[in-house]
């Protein structure tokens, strides 16, 4: 990827209130995320969404890369999430487009379930 594109992504991702010095930001509880039906969290305005693949949970920009289409309203086809727009698609785990017309990869972050409840580090490193 070049340093332009994932700079131009990092500017996307706003700055976020910290929850405590972890630096984590909580999204929503782990069991409203179940398999096949992605969840939209908006966290400071900006949206997330959730995902749940054999009971991992995995964490990635809303907004597909493509155009306007919220990926939380998508379809989750084995580990790709299927755009409701274009239908193009990503590998969930990584963000990766796999299918056109999306090119661009998706942010991701690692999920984390504390208590139930399922975070991640919106500063953390892509
Ligand atoms: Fe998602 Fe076009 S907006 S594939």
């Amino acid at each position: 990827m070049m340093s332009s594109e994932l700079k131009k992504r990092e500017r996307d991702v706003p700055d976020q209130t910290k929850l405590d010095r972890s630096g984590l930001v909580a999204l929503c509880a782990a069991s409203a995320v179940v398999p096949d039906s992605p969840v939209q969290a908006i966290v400071n305005g900006f949206a997330y969404a959730v995902f749940n693949l054999d009971g991992r949970y995995y964490v990635t920009q809303d907004l597909c890369t493509h155009g306007p289409g919220s990926l939380a309203e998508g379809f989750v086809i084995d580990d790709e999430i299927e755009c409701p727009f274009h239908q193009g698609r990503f590998h969930i785990p990584t963000g990766r487009a796999s299918y056109a017309p999306c090119t661009e990869a998706l942010r991701t972050w690692t999920a984390r379930e504390i208590d139930g409840m399922l975070y991640i580090d919106p500063g953390e490193t892509p």
